[in-house]
């Protein structure tokens, strides 16, 4: 009796814990995943939050400002690489990919960032740098000890192509994003490594099958420890040609750092990365984790190419594409969107990020910038999709170039001064409050702070029911619990019109109008609504960025300049 009663609480047991191994987030009625539903949020680690007072954000930091992230209506964050490094290209140098940099903090920081997340229904994503390491790494010390060290074919040596002078001939002409040679000479063994970026990044050979097992079982190790997922980093340069062979050089200029141009074909796009990303996929499935990509295209059918033929890569490929639309452009947005809602793929909306010109001085006009803030997130936190956030725009955070190249810390900047200031512009530490280094830190922080925080900090704009972070937090609001938004698919209205973009997100009878106004003067619409068999006498509105009436008679509507307009059609 009592044996088997122990059995049955054993048996009992092992169900648990076994449904609890493979437990899968629920899909919804429609069979989208959380995160088809979420919002992304990118925190530059160094600039968000410091609490310690060092001058540099760390993971503590991070913990600290999670109700505000709730509040805000956030549920995911990324954050830029954390790992330990040396710094070179801000933490896309990973010297170990088992740590935390000591400037954010520790592994039980991380722990206690990611529960306090699960608390606040907030998961936590990595970035993984997974096309090359630092040249601290132990991996690369090894690698570049000895042509018989067994790490040796971890990372791409040759010999120069010329054998008479092998130090002075590069095995091939690739030139590096960051100038110069792709290659660089090693003395000590006498041949040339490979890297795509800085020097001091060299990258890994990924034909290796021991570089993908243990690339493989760091995202293992971090999902034990409650990571739900990535952003791949450079994946499209993850392969070079196997037979190694020259670009073609287009004409004779030069490039901006006086290199030749070339089409990048066979240090780029290489077919073999989608294998990679397919078994990296599969292990991101046993952990209920989902990948986002750094994946810059220059057209739809190579965007679709991440997604997997089965759908089996990567689950969120941001579209960059819509982020070189570099002008308030009705016809190229519309382009765009109708792009990729044609490819019947899950859109993955951006605007920017710690590489990318911030947002709000790259629409704005200087004299409506908080208005068309409004207006560009108006357009992309209502499309169908998910979108990925960068920290600081929703508080009209504006770019802030240094003005010294003495200030330069990115060496981008450093490389390219004066025509190129590098990012640290779209890098700046996030705005808290209108006191010393908006509440950022209590000494001088390592990035200067924006000379506007005064007005353009959280604090100050949540007491303002105007401000561009109130419209934020009532945007996303609605996106969270409005069925159209979440569901809806998309239909494009008056597609001729150069000033107006305007779409329907329709969902089981339910509609919601969206209507931006993307020029400098007013301009009265009549949306093409019964074309589109969507039968409304008016639109009640939900969320305007100018004093819209509660009812809008949707035959003809006047919205002024920069004005963004959502409504229920009934
Ligand atoms: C990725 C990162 C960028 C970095 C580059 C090279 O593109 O987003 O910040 O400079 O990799 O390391
Ligand atoms: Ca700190």
């Amino acid at each position: 009796m009592r044996r088997r009663a122990i059995a049955s609480v054993l048996v009992l047991i092992l169900l648990a814990t076994a449904s609890f191994a493979q437990k899968k987030d629920a899909l919804d009625s429609e069979g989208h995943a959380w995160w088809q539903h979420a919002v992304f949020y990118e925190i530059y680690p160094r600039s968000f939050a410091d609490s310690n007072n060092d001058g540099i954000g760390d993971l503590p930091g991070i913990t600290s400002k999670l109700d505000y992230l709730r509040w805000l209506g956030v549920d995911a964050i990324w954050i830029a690489p954390m790992f330990p490094s040396p710094e070179v290209d801000w933490g896309y140098d990973v010297s170990d990919y088992f740590n935390v940099n000591p400037d954010y903090g520790t592994l039980a920081d991380m722990d206690k960032l990611v529960a306090t997340g699960k608390q606040r229904n907030i998961r936590v994503l990595l970035d993984f740098v997974l096309t090359y390491t630092s040249d601290q790494n132990p991996w690369f010390q090894e690698s570049r000890s000895s042509r018989t060290n067994p790490k040796r074919e971890w990372f791409i040596w040759r010999d120069g192509k010329d054998a008479s002078q092998p130090e002075k001939t590069p095995p091939t002409n690739w030139t590096s994003l960051f100038g110069g040679s792709a290659w660089r000479f090693d003395a000590a063994t006498g041949q040339w490594y490979y890297h795509y970026f800085y020097p001091p990044q060299p990258n890994l050979n990924w034909r290796n099958p021991e570089v993908e097992k243990a690339m493989f079982d760091v995202t293992r190790w971090w999902y034990k420890r409650g990571i739900a997922g990535f952003r791949l980093d450079a994946v499209d340069v993850m392969f070079v040609d196997s037979q190694f062979r020259d670009n073609p050089v287009v004409g004779t200029e030069k490039n901006a750092l006086g290199d030749p141009v070339e089409r990048e074909i066979y240090d780029k796009n290489q077919p073999e990365l989608h294998g990679v990303l397919q078994r990296l996929r599969k292990v991101a499935d046993e952990n209920n984790a989902v990948l986002i990509g750094e994946t810059w295209t220059s057209d739809i059918a190579q965007l679709k190419r991440y997604y997997g033929e089965h759908n089996d890569e990567v689950q969120m490929p941001m579209d960059f594409m819509f982020t070189t639309i570099n002008k308030l452009s009705p016809p190229e947005f519309r382009h765009q969107i109708d792009w990729i809602e044609g490819s019947g793929e899950w859109p993955v909306w951006v605007l920017s990020n710690h590489d990318i010109r911030r947002v709000y001085d790259r629409y704005g006009d200087g004299q409506h910038n908080d208005q068309i803030a409004k207006l560009m997130a108006s357009l992309y936190l209502t499309l169908r999709g998910t979108a990925v956030m960068y920290y600081g725009e929703e508080i009209g955070m504006e770019q802030n170039d240094p003005k010294r190249p003495e200030d330069v810390k990115d060496s981008q900047g450093r490389l390219g001064w004066p025509k190129e200031k590098g990012r640290d512009g779209e890098r700046t530490p996030m705005q808290w409050t209108d006191s010393t280094n908006a509440g950022f830190s209590t000494v001088a922080p390592w990035l200067p702070v924006d000379d506007r925080y005064k007005t353009y900090n959280v604090e100050s704009e949540k007491k303002d029911p105007e401000s561009i972070l109130n419209y934020y937090q009532k945007l996303l609001t609605l996106r969270h619990t409005n069925p159209a938004l979440l569901e809806g698919k998309y239909i494009a209205l008056n597609e001729s019109d150069p000033n107006v973009l305007a779409f329907v997100r329709s969902y089981k009878g339910e509609n919601v109008l969206v209507v931006l106004n993307m020029s400098s003067s007013g301009q009265t619409i009549k949306p093409e609504l019964t074309q589109n068999a969507i039968a409304a006498k008016e639109g009640k509105t939900l969320l305007s960025s100018f004093n819209a009436r509660e009812e809008m008679n949707t035959n003809e509507m006047t919205i002024p300049p920069f004005g963004a307009w959502i409504g229920e059609l009934k």
